[in-house]
């Protein structure tokens, strides 16, 4: 997914051990198509070359604010030119401290002091360093002076500890980077959705299940963490890990998802259910496994309650969006369902062209009427129902 095409970030790499992460960094940047120009300090270099870091940005790498190869010998001008952002990481105690107190004594802080586009920082160090009141005192300042902060992680360190400081991995500063870009559209919302499939247990080994992916409900849930909502995510059983920023809660069974939902319910600003909840479960799932007899087997099914349904019908009702997969007659079902539930707002796609796989053709239904969108991934769909949803909110003029 090229999420930062046409970005141009600045990656500033220190000296501390993660410097080893920041090469891959800059392979996971490249690949989300972000044109990367790595500046190393010379702590950093003894970390990892510079050769390293030329081959995986395909960029010349700069460490010397003296380098002869700036025409105008200005590299501390010029590479945040034209810059979406710079980022340091791995970021030393010690560059925290530069940065705080305005030095400049090497192409990195001057850089940085230099630069016309938002700096950040993803701290790196044992967590004595972080906790110590110097290095919390330069993390306010530089935070008060407009530095955005990734991390840090706690868990373990390098030097054997366990705390505060280390750096977060690389994926997570990728979706840090690519989430800061996003306009913060659900800001001081909160977010409950649904998504998977759910499972329902014959006996101790078997039950009935569904194809859903989850796919759909993760990529929202990630798109409203990413607008600036607090997000919990209650997922049915997939395989698929939590997206950054958001609380998830595992569950199997409907009923398990439903208890789930209401848990979260209470301050919620929107409801999504994306899970394909299972319309019906066995009446009674069997203590002990069932043996094979040759017989023929019936299964008594008794219907799920409809979570949608049901938090829609609350009083104290969120913002309820609902999903609908038709075979057929989309725009009947799919508008029948949302009246039918009492949803301001429905998302609807035809089977076939969109269950477990990556891209997705939806329509968006609300009061105002229906609104296709063009065939897209569903993280890029995530982002147009987002802004849907953000729309339909603020015209509602719902405080947040
Ligand atoms: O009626 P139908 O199952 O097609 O409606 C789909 C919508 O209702 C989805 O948003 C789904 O998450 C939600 N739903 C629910 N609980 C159920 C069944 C569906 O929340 N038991």
């Amino acid at each position: 997914m090229n999420e930062l095409a046409g970005r141009k970030i600045v990656l500033g790499v220190t000296g501390g051990v993660a410097a080893y992460k920041a090469a891959e960094l800059v392979r996971l940047l490249g690949k989300a198509g972000a044109r990367v120009q790595v500046v190393l300090t010379d702590a950093g270099a003894r970390f990892v070359t510079p050769v390293t870091f030329q081959a995986l940005s395909g960029n010349t790498v700069w460490t010397d604010i003296w380098d002869p190869r700036m025409a105008n010998n200005m590299a501390h001008i010029d590479l945040s030119r034209d810059a979406d952002a710079v980022l340091v990481a791995p970021a030393s105690a010690d560059f925290i401290a530069r940065v705080a107190h305005g030095l400049a004594d090497d192409l990195l802080t001057t850089l940085c002091l230099a630069r016309d586009c938002p700096l950040l920082v993803a701290p790196a160090m044992n967590r004595q360093m972080w906790e110590h009141p110097a290095t919390q005192r330069n993390v306010r300042q530089i935070v008060d002076d407009g530095v955005t902060l990734f991390g840090p992680a706690a868990g373990d360190q390098a030097c054997g500890e366990i705390g505060m400081g280390r750096m977060e991995e690389p994926e997570t500063l990728l979706e840090n980077l690519i989430a800061y870009f996003v306009p913060k559209t659900l800001a001081g919302r909160r977010v409950v959705l649904t998504a998977g499939p759910t499972f329902e247990a014959i006996d101790p080994v078997r039950g009935i299940t569904n194809s859903s992916s989850g796919k759909m409900g993760y990529a929202l849930a990630r798109a409203c963490a990413q607008a600036g909502a607090e997000v919990v995510l209650v997922s049915g059983p997939v395989a698929l890990p939590a997206p950054v920023g958001v609380r998830r809660i595992d569950v199997r069974s409907a009923l398990e998802m439903r208890a789930a939902v209401f848990d979260a319910l209470p301050g919620a600003d929107v409801f999504i259910g994306v899970a394909a909840v299972a319309d019906y479960r066995p009446a009674q799932a069997a203590e002990h496994k069932i043996k094979k007899s040759g017989e023929t087997l019936s299964l008594a099914l008794t219907p799920n309650p409809d979570i949608l349904t049901e938090v829609a019908a609350r009083a104290d009702a969120p913002f309820c969006v609902g999903f609908a997969a038709e075979s057929r007659d989309l725009d009947a079902y799919a508008e029948g369902k949302r009246r039918n539930k009492r949803l301001p707002m429905l998302v609807g796609n035809l089977v076939g062209d969109g269950l477990g796989s990556d891209d997705n053709l939806v329509i968006l239904y609300d009061d105002a009427g229906k609104h296709p969108l063009p065939r897209a991934p569903k993280s890029v769909l995530a982002g147009q129902i987002v802004d849907h949803l953000a729309g339909l909110l603020a015209a509602r003029a719902i405080p947040s």
